[in-house]
């Protein structure tokens, strides 16, 4: 119970760092039944810097988990034919091996004048490798000088609480331009024109496109909803 008091008295990044230095996981931690006083709970990627970003976003009322800390190394299959399937697959998955809170998300480019491709297949466009550079080029092929540039982003968040589904949308409407500018972001970042915007986001400070993006505006409705169905005393108020 020595832990728990030292959770109790520090903000949840110091939790985890004397977590660490007892040389367990947060994940090992909590599974020896100790009461803590933030929310845990599972971001189903590996990617460090959505960790990051997401971390960031969910501020300190919740102890974000990566897949690496609960000891999970392998990317979890994305096979289903949507957005929402995808993200579902992925938290259902992390659910059934640890039954812990967990959300997972997925993101696809919709191109009007495409009937919605790249869409789920976005990262693979162009080809199992996920060449970005290749994923541009296919899209503006397709498109030609095509007048109908409108497109979308679209984030969905799959989350299960208290073993409870629920999907979160985040979108950001804009246009495909002819030719690539900016070199920041990834994807499709640099033919990607924000509505009510002149710079791509390529062309956007990490934080400008953070304000507007897709990934954010999911994020934002996730974090609305633990913050209002979780309050930190450990007491549901749902
Ligand atoms: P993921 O679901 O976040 O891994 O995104 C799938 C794919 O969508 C990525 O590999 C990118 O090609 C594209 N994508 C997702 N988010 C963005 C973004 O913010 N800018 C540009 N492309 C993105």
């Amino acid at each position: 119970m020595r832990h728990a008091k030292n959770l109790k008295e520090t903000s949840p990044n110091v939790a985890y760092n004397i977590n660490r230095s007892k040389g367990k996981t947060i994940f090992e931690y909590f599974c020896t039944g100790i009461d803590h006083m933030f929310m845990q709970i599972i971001f189903a990627t590996n990617n460090e810097n959505k960790i990051r970003e997401i971390r960031n976003i969910l501020g300190d009322s919740f102890t974000l988990l990566s897949l690496s800390d609960i000891n999970m190394k392998e990317d979890i299959p994305e096979n289903e034919p949507t957005l929402e399937g995808n993200a579902l697959h992925k938290a259902r998955f992390i659910y059934d091996a640890v039954k812990m809170n967990v959300f997972a998300d997925d993101t696809g480019l919709e191109i009007e004048a495409l009937g919605g491709l790249p869409g789920v297949n976005s990262a693979r466009f162009a080809g199992e490798n996920k060449d970005s550079q290749a994923n541009i080029e296919k899209v503006l092929s397709m498109l030609g000088t095509g007048k109908n540039r409108n497109a979308k982003f679209r984030t969905v968040i799959a989350l299960i609480f208290n073993g409870k589904e629920y999907l979160f949308e985040g979108i950001v409407t804009g246009t495909i331009i002819n030719d690539k500018r900016g070199k920041e972001g990834f994807g499709y970042d640099p033919v990607f024109v924000p509505e009510g915007k002149n710079l791509t986001f390529a062309e956007m400070e990490l934080d400008e496109k953070n304000t507007i993006s897709h990934r954010a505006r999911a994020f934002e409705k996730l974090k609305s909803f633990l913050s209002r169905h979780y309050m930190p005393d450990n007491k549901e108020v749902i």
